[in-house]
């Protein structure tokens, strides 16, 4: 079918793995305590902070945007016009998509929209909206189904 089995067990702390699904990229990262912890500091410079706009399940309408804190899965696709942002991690998000005190989001290179690592768009550029959270379940600890 169109559902897309991934192995999780192999994504270190901070990485991001890519995979398709319906032709589209989804990412899972793993985020780290300070990933998450991350998240809280910047609420003001967000559009949507409280993902009210329908970007995800339900069960994603958190503070994470995810069914477990550690596991970010997005549609890879910026809302803007559809280029894939690059996930920026360590320090190189505040640098390269210049945003003061925020070290890990997602950067597009087209026009400059800019993500934080939960996948909300801040204020000020292209996009319209937070990156889409697609559904997903948890199979077991190690396996997630995207679909
Ligand atoms: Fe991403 Fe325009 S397509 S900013």
């Amino acid at each position: 079918g169109a559902d897309v089995q991934v192995d999780i067990s192999k994504i270190e702390p901070g990485q991001q793995l890519t995979v398709k699904w319906r032709s589209k990229p989804v990412w899972i990262v793993r985020r780290t305590a300070d990933m998450l912890a991350e998240l809280g500091n910047h609420d003001d410079r967000l559009r949507d902070p409280n993902s009210d706009e329908p970007q995800q399940p339900e069960f994603a309408k958190n503070a994470y945007r995810s069914l477990k804190e550690e596991y970010l899965v997005l549609v890879g696709i910026c809302t803007h016009l559809g280029c894939s942002p690059k996930f920026l991690a360590d320090g190189e998000f505040a640098k390269q998509a210049e945003v003061v005190g925020v070290n890990n989001g997602f950067f597009c290179p087209c026009h400059g929209s800019k993500f934080d690592l939960a996948g909300r768009v801040f204020s000020g550029v292209p996009a319209p909206l937070n990156l889409q959270v697609p559904p997903y379940q948890f199979l077991d600890d190690n396996t997630i189904l995207i679909g």
